[in-house]
């Protein structure tokens, strides 16, 4: 997508290196850094340099090829470089998945120089993979606007940020977004801020307004009120897991909308490619939810927010039980969480 005129994506591997967005520093400043090994890979992904599902996923596959290069025929270096990326951020199986994908793939072949260069393809193949799918995911979701639309007039809710900078490009909740404002309809989103880490208010608010899409930020605590006022059409999220049964990880906050929406009788759909569903657990109980530093909670920066010597909690993601889903909205179609396992052999 566009930044001053400028087509970018969220990442982007360039004469051996990855270039990405760091996204700690926007909305103030747009800055590129190279990840030049896989420390570099674990750092940007633990410390949210790169974050949303799926950017995870991407930025972890070339972790592995970096891994590869770095350990030589020292496999035992090899698979604790990839457990040590694996571990860096629990919650979104974007990252579980595509570091075993691009492995398995890699190790297929016996000769280190064969297994660098597979590493790479299989890489590169995933963030095309992933560029395809949501952009997809965007033409899917654009039907399911103009079903909720009226005059062609839609109001869209969105928490955190499942836009293109939490993607390669084009986002998932975003997409159909994009999609509809290109195809002419007429689009206003209400982002929630999304804290403590403000992705919404940061991060998505920072691309609608480089699209010049038509949005307004608000507290987390007010899409229920707006939800009542009859001023939102749809919700439309991001997924960090996805299980078999449609339980829906995403950031923390999720849950309270789906509930809002559900009781205003408001359609609420999640939008993610094929990859976030994870068809090794049966529902939300098994997926792992990630608890980072409090003083996320307690401080921005330095300057305190509460009371600083007070404890406090930051779980960074909650469940969606599926019975709160209208449908998901996926590269493949759109399905309600009943359906979801029929695409169980459509991941690759
Ligand atoms: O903690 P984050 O910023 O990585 O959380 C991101 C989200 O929860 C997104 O909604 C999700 O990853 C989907 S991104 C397309």
């Amino acid at each position: 997508m566009k930044y001053n005129g400028k087509k970018y994506t969220s990442i982007w591997f360039e004469k051996g290196i990855i270039k990405i967005i760091d996204q700690t520093r926007l909305p103030e400043e747009f800055r590129i850094i190279e990840l030049r090994n896989s420390e570099d890979i674990i750092y940007a992904i633990n410390n949210m340099q790169v974050r949303g599902a799926p950017l995870i996923g991407v930025t972890a596959a070339y972790g592995v090829y970096f891994a590869l290069k770095e350990s030589g025929d020292n496999y035992q270096s090899f698979f604790n470089k990839i457990s040590r990326i694996k571990e860096s951020r629990p919650t979104a199986v974007n990252l579980e998945y595509a570091v075993d994908l691009i492995c398995d793939y890699a190790l297929e072949s016996n000769d280190l120089d064969d297994q660098i260069e597979r590493s790479l393809d299989k890489a590169d193949e995933f963030y095309r993979n992933d560029m395809n799918a949501c952009k997809k995911i965007g033409e899917n979701g654009y039907f399911i606007l103009q079903k909720v639309a009226k005059a062609n007039e839609v109001n869209i809710l969105t928490h955190c940020n499942a836009g293109w900078l939490a993607t390669v490009d084009f986002g998932t909740a975003s997409a159909p977004v994009f999609e509809g404002v290109n195809r002419g309809m007429d689009i206003h989103v209400w982002i929630d801020e999304t804290r403590p880490r403000n992705q919404g208010g940061k991060l998505t608010a920072w691309e609608y307004y480089h699209e010049k899409i038509p949005h307004t930020i608000i507290t987390d605590n007010a899409g229920g009120h707006i939800m009542q006022n009859g001023d939102v059409d749809i919700v439309i999220t991001g997924a960090d897991r996805i299980a078999s049964n449609g339980d829906t990880a995403n950031k923390i906050g999720t849950y309270l909308k789906a509930l809002a929406a559900y009781d205003n009788k408001v359609p609420f759909y999640i939008a993610a490619p094929i990859s976030t569903i994870d068809f090794k657990i049966k529902s939300g109980k098994d997926i792992p939810i990630e608890i980072r530093s409090e003083d996320e909670i307690k401080f921005s920066g330095k300057t305190p927010l509460n009371h600083s010597l007070s404890p406090a909690l930051n779980h960074g993601f909650d469940v969606t039980p599926a019975k709160f889903i209208t449908g998901f909205i996926t590269e493949k179609g759109i399905f309600t969480p009943n359906q979801l396992k029929s695409l169980k052999n459509e991941k690759i």
